[in-house]
């Protein structure tokens, strides 16, 4: 499989480096210039393209006839660069590749989430804030994922939990609305959100599904998962 990987150079990208690379995929990417020291360690075992994920010539080249393209949607700046990112993607992929996006539980599909009083004060004071300094723009973010809502695209938009370094747990757990049981302790390892990211490729099952996540061995996921419809539970032996 070829994959390409958009924000390769973040945390989350390299953590899905490693994942494609563990199976055997052909790893393509773009990162910002300034960020390709931090793939030295891949050497030749992928190829990077310099240059901003909003620049749809460079995406266009890193994507090539990707079977799936896995894009770290980020918020930053205030020139539409989410939005920018989704659309570079779209028109470059090939009919028919797997899509998947990454992003946070502030996003909602469907309109059904109901958000935490954690999630509501952090979006009333980033979201004015962000803007002002002009670091961070999530309305963007917003427009990013309504774009490929409405897509007719084979996407997958991962919704992660909060995140914590460590090794990995395994396959986090998902559900369709961030208030559901088993997300409560939200939290999930970068590692597994990378992990998810990557299983989704191969999953036809979250082919136009927003997966909110969260950690496998959490309390929440290990009180409901055994619970869940077998089709929805994962890794949790
Ligand atoms: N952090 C969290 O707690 C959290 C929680 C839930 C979901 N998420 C989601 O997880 C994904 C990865 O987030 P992360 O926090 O783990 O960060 P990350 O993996 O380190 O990725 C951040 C990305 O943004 C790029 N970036 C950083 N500063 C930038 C700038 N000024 N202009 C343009 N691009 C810039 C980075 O590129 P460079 O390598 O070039 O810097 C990298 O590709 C995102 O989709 C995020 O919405 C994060």
């Amino acid at each position: 499989m070829k994959v390409c990987i958009i924000g390769i150079s973040g945390k989350l990208g390299q953590y899905m480096v490693e994942h494609c690379l563990a199976r055997g995929y052909e790893v393509t990417g773009v990162c910002r210039p300034e960020s390709l020291g931090k793939l030295e360690r891949f050497g030749d075992r992928i190829t990077v393209f310099p240059g901003r994920t909003n620049d749809p010539q460079v995406v266009a080249q890193a994507v090539g006839d990707a079977d799936g393209v896995l894009t770290v949607l980020a918020p930053w700046g205030t020139d539409d660069y989410a939005s920018g990112t989704a659309k570079a993607v779209m028109a470059a992929a090939k009919p028919g590749a797997r899509l998947i996006y990454s992003c946070g539980w502030h996003i909602t599909r469907d309109g059904k989430d109901r958000f935490s009083l954690k999630i509501k004060l952090i979006l009333a004071l980033f979201g004015p804030i962000g803007r002002w300094t002009g670091l961070v723009d999530l309305r963007d973010q917003y427009r990013a994922t309504d774009l490929i809502f409405e897509s007719d695209t084979d996407w997958t938009v991962v919704r992660g939990s909060d995140l914590e370094e460590g090794e990995s747990e395994g396959l986090p757990v998902w559900s369709e609305h961030v208030q559901d049981p088993i997300l409560r302790s939200n939290k999930t390892r970068r590692i597994d959100f990378a992990l998810f990211m990557v299983e989704a490729l191969t999953d036809d099952g979250l082919i136009r599904k927003a997966p909110a996540i969260n950690g496998c061995r959490t309390p929440s996921a290990l009180e409901h998962g055994a619970s869940r419809p077998a089709a929805l539970r994962t890794s949790l032996a």
